[in-house]
């Protein structure tokens, strides 16, 4: 007798509680569309934290949050800057944009860029933080980015948002795609 197929691979994350919605998107101006739109839902205090591959577009999708917030400096992939401030050009908060790809400890590596500090008054976006910024807030705003598998084009990814606590609760993120 055969033995049983494994099971499918699964990610290693459980599934996490939450309010969730999810997004096709075909192409890098469309993600950076939905970083503008997502900007407007966006406050003080709030953490965002991006997952996905290299190359996936977090970068990409957060160069429309920038755009959506108003601050001040493109929005790039930063080489040796961990974390960079970008102010606002109004009356906003400011945005707080880290990679923490190469970082490979955990919050203890990120207590050097002070984003605790920065939370309560700033936007902070986060890319590679798993594992290593989740202590900063419950609330979250969990943004995965998956390039679609067996798609014609190569420009289509799979946005998958996810608030979790209190802060994203009531929030409606289906009005991103209006
Ligand atoms: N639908 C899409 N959304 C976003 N980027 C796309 C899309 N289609 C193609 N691209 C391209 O993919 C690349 C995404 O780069 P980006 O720097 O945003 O990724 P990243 O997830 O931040 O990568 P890294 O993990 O290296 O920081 C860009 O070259 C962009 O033009
Ligand atoms: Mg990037």
């Amino acid at each position: 007798m055969e033995a049983p197929a494994p099971a499918p691979h699964s990610p290693a994350e459980t599934p996490l509680p939450g309010v969730t919605a999810e997004f096709t998107v075909t192409s890098p101006e469309q993600m950076q569309e939905l970083g503008r739109r997502l900007a407007k839902l966006l406050r003080a205090g709030d953490l965002v934290m991006l997952n996905g591959e290299l190359g996936a577009g977090k970068t990409t999708l957060t160069r429309g949050l920038g755009e959506g917030l108003g601050v001040r400096g493109a929005v790039t992939s930063p080489t040796f800057v961990i974390a960079r401030v970008h102010p606002s050009l109004g009356g906003g908060p400011p945005l707080v944009h880290a990679d923490a790809y190469r970082l490979s400890g955990g919050l203890d590596e990120m207590e050097d860029l002070d984003l605790d500090v920065s939370l309560p008054d700033s936007v902070v976006v986060v890319e590679w933080g798993e594992g290593k910024v989740e202590e900063l807030a419950d609330d979250r705003l969990h943004v995965i980015i998956h390039r679609a598998v067996g798609d014609t084009t190569d420009e289509v990814r799979h946005v998958t948002l996810r608030g979790l606590g209190h802060r994203w609760a009531a929030v409606d993120l289906a009005v991103l795609s209006a």
